[in-house]
């Protein structure tokens, strides 16, 4: 008989950790959820009396932690308590990818994910089933388990992979309706109870269909696997638009035109100035790094070309912005609009606007940039991260607006680099006013009326499109 979950905590409250424990918090009313992170100020906004001020903005987030935070589910720096109390354990934390030693550049840094294992181990009194939320790679398991058999307590792990997939901006429906959810257990009498106690957890609101039972290295490979294939697919498209660009052709209609082919399938056809987000680039990097662990050269290359195309396509964009201003943005003033890697969410990790916003600062552009959820310091943040230059001149030669229009007066140019609706809603003939002339317009998102734009006056340069 499987192990009947009544306690369970995760470490990590992040993008994944929040949504996904808020998501099992609200359809398992018999289950207490306990989430844990070492980040003070992170836990103090997921306890915020006001729940609109929540870390993560994701659409339908902050209404399902008002029904159930304070219920079930709790938010707290007490890792060791949460970690006693549990039956089963997520383990939800960071692998970015290494900044140093072996690997760096390319692995996933394991470093959070060992210290999780090794404070589990030294805390644990009773059973437990640890499951791995972090996208990790292929065979981690195995390093787990070892951490977790040499504490010499008596302790019982079973340790289930159980990778997550959803996509940030659709979380909450993601995590309501998700195509599938992967469990991969370990190939023993106890690693089949322990996957069958976390089907039941989900069988609370995910058809049993939906529920795929595989071994654990299937489980954790498929993760970086999807990942890849996703990415591999926006590059494709972006590596179609620079040749639609030249002949005249147009990638909303060559993608249209493959994606009716059931075959193919529609989705992820939009072709952008590249993708960004956390995940795809250091998974691949990783999927890059353990073929190349094996021997596999050939496998290594291939993947990283999908890398290779998504910095080639963010380059090409910031370069035909400053080519089409005569070669030159010195002094000028770009407008940008948007900065998270994607709309509806506040998450700015690996954003193709930071790269872009980069490479234009280095031509001593002057950018005004406007995004409806991500706030001043985190762009800054961002773009100190890279090192090109000194936070002060990052301050002096960016500046960062929460009205539009005060970020398109007398600007040379405006770069939408995020797909955020409201950009369709604004009044573009006013914004057209209020620019220098001629004013340009670089669509780095497919997103607006090109022929409406034109009308207007603009300049307009779109991605795929000659
Ligand atoms: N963001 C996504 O869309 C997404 C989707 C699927 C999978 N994933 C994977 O899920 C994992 C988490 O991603 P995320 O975006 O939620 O990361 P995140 O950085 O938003 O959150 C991770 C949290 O873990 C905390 N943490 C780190 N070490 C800790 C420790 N020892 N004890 C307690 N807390 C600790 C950090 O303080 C941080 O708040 C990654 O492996 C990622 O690849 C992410």
């Amino acid at each position: 008989m499987a192990k009947s979950i009544k306690n369970i905590c995760c470490i990590g409250a992040g993008y994944v950790g929040g949504p996904t424990m808020t998501m099992i918090a609200a359809k398992c009313p018999h289950i207490i959820v306990n989430v844990v992170d070492i980040n003070e100020k992170r836990i103090a906004a997921w306890n915020d009396p006001d729940v609109e001020n929540i870390p993560i903005y994701e659409p339908g987030l902050s209404d399902l932690v008002g029904q159930t935070r304070g219920e079930n589910l709790f938010f707290s720096t007490d890792v060791d308590a949460a970690i006693k109390a549990a039956d089963m354990i997520f383990i939800s934390v960071n692998t970015p990818t290494k900044t140093y030693g072996v690997g760096k550049g390319m692995a996933a840094d394991l470093k959070y994910i060992e210290l999780c294992a090794r404070q589990i181990a030294a805390v644990a009194t009773t059973d437990k089933i640890i499951v791995e939320k972090s996208t990790l790679p292929v065979r981690t398991a195995e390093a787990l388990r070892s951490i977790l058999d040499h504490t010499g307590n008596g302790v019982q792990f079973d340790i289930l992979s159980n990778p997550e997939f959803l996509a940030e901006g659709t979380a909450v429906s993601d995590l309501l309706h998700p195509d599938r959810v992967l469990i991969g257990g370990e190939q023993t009498e106890n690693g089949k109870k322990a996957q069958k106690a976390l089907v039941d957890v989900y069988s609370n609101w995910v058809p049993k269909e939906r529920i795929l039972m595989t071994n654990v290295w299937s489980s954790e490979l498929s993760k970086l696997t999807a990942n890849a294939f996703l990415a591999q697919r926006v590059s494709s498209i972006n590596a179609l638009s620079e040749l639609c660009e030249v002949t005249e052709a147009d990638v909303n209609e060559v993608a249209r035109a493959i994606g009716t082919d059931s075959r193919i399938g529609s989705k992820f056809l939009k072709a952008s100035v590249g993708f960004g987000g956390s995940c795809f680039q250091k998974d691949i990097l990783n999927l890059v790094y353990i073929s190349q662990t094996y021997g596999l050269q050939e496998v290594a290359d291939y993947w990283e070309q999908v890398i290779i195309m998504n910095d080639h396509q963010k380059r090409r964009f910031a370069k035909k912005i400053v080519k089409t201003l005569f070669n030159t943005v010195s002094g000028k003033k770009i407008a940008i609009m948007g900065w998270s890697f994607k709309k509806d969410t506040n998450d700015t990790r690996e954003s193709a606007a930071i790269y872009v916003a980069d490479y234009l600062l280095n031509e001593q552009a002057e950018i005004t940039v406007y995004d409806p959820k991500v706030t001043a310091e985190q762009i800054y943040s961002d773009l100190n991260y890279l090192g090109t230059r000194s936070d002060e001149e990052n301050r002096r030669l960016l500046k960062v607006v929460t009205d539009p229009k005060i970020a398109v007066e007398k600007a040379h140019a405006t770069a939408i680099l995020t797909e955020w609706d409201e950009f369709t809603e604004f009044n573009w003939k006013n914004m057209y006013d209020s620019m220098l002339k001629p004013a340009f317009l670089f669509d780095g998102r497919m997103l607006l009326d090109h022929e409406e734009l034109k009308s207007i006056g603009f300049e307009v340069y779109t991605i795929g499109k000659g």
